[in-house]
């Protein structure tokens, strides 16, 4: 369903599960959000009639909630498959746990919100923002880009968007089939500074260099750090 205007269509997509069952794969998406949520409580900048906001809503009941980082393994391929598929020159790059990067710029957000019961996940809102035509951004960080900034084009946003619509159908049905080790593989494959020395700052203020190894078991980011590997959480590591 697209909307010519909503506040956020992860709102939008909370407030009809509230109210009934939307069909597995309804997808929600406008050119204008103008309340736009982002991770950790962040808000989400788009500017009207130039980006894509999406919101899929998908009953993955076959996914154990101690699994739910195959879901967004799943998710971040699909949203780099289109960028990829875009710029196939570039270096495009998923960024752990799920933003997709240009180079060392960001140029599509993921917000994934699971509603559990017990030890399963009942309903996803897999909401997904991709900069498209717009040219500056109000806030700087993090690095953000477009399409538009990387090509020097307008990219046709009523095209893009089934087209995103197909990843994520190829992708959630590769999830669906239990094709865990090829996902596994694609996302490690395509991870942002995977295998190389880089700087990173603890939850605490203090810096590091380090390695990413790859992904533990319940998807936190696994890191050399000199002799001795760690493993962290979202809120415990920044790229810096
Ligand atoms: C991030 O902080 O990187 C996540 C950004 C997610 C933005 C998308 S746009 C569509 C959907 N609706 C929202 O309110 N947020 C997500």
């Amino acid at each position: 369903m697209e909307l010519p205007e909503v506040d956020s269509t992860n709102s939008f997509a909370h407030a009809l599960l509230s109210k009934s069952k939307p069909a597995d794969g309804t997808v929600i998406s406008t050119f204008c959000q103008t309340a736009g949520r982002g991770q950790v409580g962040s808000h989400w900048e788009s500017e009207p009639g130039k980006n894509i906001s999406l919101s899929a809503i998908l009953y993955p009941d076959f996914l154990e909630a101690k699994k739910q980082f195959q879901l967004n393994q799943c998710i971040s391929l699909a949203v780099f498959d289109l960028v990829k598929n875009c710029l196939p020159e570039r270096r495009v790059s998923i960024k752990w746990p799920n933003d997709i990067y240009v180079g060392s710029r960001k140029i599509a957000g993921i917000l994934i919100q699971n509603a559990l019961i017990n030890t399963q996940i009942r309903s996803t809102v897999a909401g997904i923002g991709i900069n498209i035509n717009q040219a500056t951004f109000l806030s700087n960080l993090p690095n953000p880009t477009s399409l538009l900034l990387e090509t020097g084009q307008e990219h046709p946003l009523h095209n893009l968007v089934p087209q995103l619509c197909e990843h994520l159908e190829a992708r959630y049905l590769q999830l669906k089939a239990e094709k865990i080790v090829p996902l596994r593989h694609d996302y490690l494959r395509h991870l942002y500074r995977s295998g190389q020395l880089a700087n990173y700052q603890r939850s605490s203020g203090e810096a590091f260099q380090g390695t990413i190894l790859g992904i533990d078991e319940i998807g936190r980011l696994k890191m050399e750090i000199g002799s001795e590997i760690e493993c962290f959480d979202l809120k415990e590591i920044r790229f810096i």
